[in-house]
C-alpha cells in the first residue's frame, strides 16, 4: 500500500462559509444547502453541454467538467459545489471497461467474477491516470473563490465500488456480491484493500488541488446486514476515512437505507454523516457518535412537488433538527432527472430565509 499522504497546509479560503463552519459543527448564519447530483439532466444547461457528448469525455476534459460544476452555482445560491465526476472514475484505470450507457446507467464488461480477476486490477497512481480531476478542481476554485462558495471532493466507498466491479452494472440485490464475498473471503478483502489504496490515494490528489471537503459515497451499503458490514467493510472503510481525515478537511460519510449500520458506519470516525430520508434526523443523531454533524435528508421525490408538501416537509425536517449546530441540509439520495429547477431554487431560498440568524 502507499503510504498516506502527509498532512497539508490548511487552506484558508473560505473559511467561515455557513458550509465549512457547518462541517466544522460551528454555528452559522444559515444553514447551508448543496444537493447530491446538482449538477444533472435536470438543468437544460447541463443537457445542453452533454449533447453529442459521453459522460467519460466529460469528466475528463477540465474545461467541461469546471463547466458542468459551476452551472448550479451560477443558477442558484448552493451553499457548496461538488465537482462534476463519478464515483466509478477510477474503475477504468484500474482495468474495468467502464461505460455509461445512455438510459441503461454503468455497464462494465469485464467484471471481476475470480479471484484472479482481483489480482489482475491494477492501482495505479491517481495522480498519474487522472490528472483531469485536479485539473478541474484548480478550474473550478479559480470560479469558486470569489463567490465565495467551497467545493466538494468525492470517492465512491470500497463496498459501493466492488458492487459495480462485480455485478458488472447497478442491482437492485446485490447477489453476485454477495456470493463472492461470502465464497472467496480472502479475495473480497484484496479487493477491499485495492480499492482503499486508490481512493485514500485519489482523495489525496482531490485535496491537494483544491477539495475542501469531501464525501465518500457508500449508496449501495445498506443492503448488508450489520454483521456483514462489521466483517467485510468495516476494516477497509475505516482506514480509508481514517487515512482521509489525515488531510486536513472535513469527511461526509453518505449511504442510503442505513438505518441499522449508523452505529456501526458512525463509529468510523467522519465529521458528518449523509442520512437518506427514511431516518428523521433527531432519530440519526441518537445512533451516530457525539460531535458528529448530520446532512440530508429530503426524499428527492418531493422535488417534484407540489410545493406545499415540499414546504411542509422542509419545516418538518427543521423542526427535528430544531437549530442544532452541525446540520448540512440536503438531499437523501441523488436529485431526480425529472426535478424542476424552479423548485430547487425556491427550496434553497426557503431553507436560507427560514433558518437566518
Ligand atoms: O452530485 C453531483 O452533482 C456530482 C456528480 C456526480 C455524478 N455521479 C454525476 C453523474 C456524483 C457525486 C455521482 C456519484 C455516483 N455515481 C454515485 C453515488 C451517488 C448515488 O447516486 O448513489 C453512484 C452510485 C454513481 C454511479 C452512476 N453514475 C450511476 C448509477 C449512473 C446512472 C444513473 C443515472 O442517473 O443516469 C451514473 C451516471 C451519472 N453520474 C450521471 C451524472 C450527472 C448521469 C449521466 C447522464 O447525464 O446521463
Amino acid at each position: 500500500t502507499r503510504p498516506s499522504a502527509p498532512v497539508l497546509t490548511p487552506d484558508p479560503t473560505n473559511r467561515d462559509s455557513a458550509f465549512l463552519k457547518t462541517m466544522r459543527g460551528e454555528a452559522a448564519p444559515h444553514t447551508p444547502v448543496w444537493f447530491m447530483r446538482q449538477a444533472g439532466r435536470y438543468m437544460p444547461e447541463y443537457r445542453a453541454l452533454r449533447a453529442g457528448r459521453s459522460m467519460l469525455e466529460c469528466i475528463r476534459t477540465p474545461e467541461l467538467a469546471a463547466e458542468i460544476t459551476l452551472q448550479p452555482i451560477k443558477a442558484m445560491p448552493m451553499d457548496a459545489a461538488i465537482l462534476f465526476n463519478d464515483i466509478l472514475t477510477p474503475l477504468p484505470v484500474m482495468g474495468l471497461d467502464l461505460d455509461f450507457v445512455g438510459g441503461v446507467g454503468p455497464q462494465i464488461s469485464n467484471r471481476i467474477e475470480t479471484p484472479f480477476d482481483v489480482d489482475r486490477l491494477g492501482v495505479p497512481a491517481a495522480a498519474e491516470v487522472m490528472p483531469y480531476t485536479a485539473e478541474s478542481i484548480k478550474l473550478v476554485r479559480q470560479e469558486l473563490d470569489p463567490r465565495g462558495v467551497p467545493l466538494i471532493g468525492f470517492v465512491g466507498a470500497p463496498f459501493t465500488l466492488a458492487s459495480y466491479a462485480i455485478e458488472g452494472k447497478g442491482s437492485r440485490n446485490y447477489e453476485r456480491t454477495k456470493r463472492f464475498m461470502y465464497g472467496e473471503p480472502a479475495a473480497w478483502h484484496r479487493l477491499m484493500d485495492k480499492f482503499e489504496t486508490i481512493l485514500a490515494d485519489y482523495l489525496a490528489e482531490q485535496v491537494k488541488a483544491g477539495a475542501q471537503a469531501v464525501q465518500i459515497f457508500d449508496s449501495w451499503v445498506g443492503a448488508l446486514s450489520i454483521y456483514d458490514y462489521v466483517t467485510f467493510v468495516k476494516p477497509a472503510t475505516g482506514r480509508l476515512i481514517e487515512r482521509t481525515k489525515k488531510l486536513g478537511v472535513p469527511v461526509i460519510y453518505f449511504g442510503t437505507s442505513t438505518h441499522h449500520l449508523l452505529p456501526q458506519m458512525s463509529s468510523l470516525g467522519s465529521d458528518v454523516m449523509g442520512i437518506d430520508w427514511r431516518t428523521p434526523l433527531n432519530d440519526a443523531w441518537k445512533l451516530i457518535q457525539p460531535g458528529q454533524g448530520v446532512q440530508g435528508n429530503l426524499d428527492p421525490l418531493l422535488l417534484q412537488g407540489p410545493w406545499r408538501e415540499l414546504k411542509h416537509q422542509t419545516d418538518r425536517i427543521l423542526a427535528e433538527v430544531d437549530g442544532r449546530p452541525g446540520h448540512i441540509f440536503n438531499v437523501g439520495h441523488g436529485l431526480l432527472p425529472e426535478t424542476p429547477v424552479d423548485m430547487v431554487r425556491r427550496l434553497v431560498d426557503y431553507v436560507h430565509e427560514q433558518t437566518a440568524k
